[in-house]
């Protein structure tokens, strides 16, 4: 029986993945180098670590420990400026409806973002209310694609796995609910997660009685 939803944050319900795109193109051009939005696409839902490990390696560059650490600061910072004006108007179209219907259905509600910065962006679009949980990078030691954020969210919200199910718009996100034992939902405008159980393009498509019959059916 579904009894909880876990929502991942930046591109599920904002989309904040444009000022993470400005932020690390900022920083590449910083560095004499540039960066593409295909290329931005391999980063989402990949940590800050991760993301400029990959970039450096993605461009055939290399840095010093020192340089890596403060390049990844400059990012953040540029990164948080960006985000300064975030307001309720930035939720995706869906998300609040969504969350309320929810709500009034008697599931629980958590939120799971690999983001250091979840905190402040949820503070910003005023949502915190609609969580019973809520799980930010600086809680987890393992990054998605591994369960632990899931697994941690389902634990907080005192839920089974089986009776989760995990919304995502990153491949690494949807693996991570599939190691965790939940269902999976992809919210996506290319509709291209494939491995996700049920795909939609945002979430004013999603179904909550298919959902639950997907829960069911496993
Ligand atoms: C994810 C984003 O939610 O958080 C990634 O999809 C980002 O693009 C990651 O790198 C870490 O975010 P932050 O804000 O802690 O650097
Ligand atoms: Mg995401």
């Amino acid at each position: 029986m579904l009894r909880a939803c876990i929502f991942d944050l930046d591109g599920v319900i904002v989309d904040t993945s444009r000022y993470h795109f400005l932020a690390w193109k900022r920083l590449m051009e910083s560095l004499g180098s540039d960066l593409s939005e295909e290329e931005n696409n391999c980063l989402r839902g990949v940590s800050r670590i991760e993301s400029l490990r990959l970039l450096l390696r993605m461009k055939g560059m290399s840095v010093t420990k020192e340089q890596f650490e403060s390049l990844i600061e400059l990012k953040n910072t540029w990164y948080r400026e960006y985000i300064a004006g975030l307001s309720e108007k930035d939720i995706l179209e869906g998300a609040l409806e969504l969350l309320r219907e929810l709500r009034n259905k008697g599931l629980k509600l958590g939120l799971a973002s690999s983001s250091k910065n979840a905190r402040e962006v949820i503070d910003r679009l005023g949502i915190g209310m609609y969580f019973d949980a809520i799980v930010d990078g600086s809680m987890i030691s393992r990054a998605k694609p591994d369960p632990q954020i899931f697994l941690l969210c389902a634990g907080l919200l005192c839920e089974s796995p089986s009776e989760c199910a995990v919304f995502e718009d990153a491949a690494s996100g949807i693996e991570a609910a599939r190691s965790a034992g939940m269902v999976s939902v992809g919210v996506e405008a290319e509709n291209s997660l494939e491995r996700a159980d049920m795909r939609v393009r945002s979430l004013l498509e999603a179904d909550i009685d298919k959902l639950s019959e997907c829960v069911n059916l496993r």
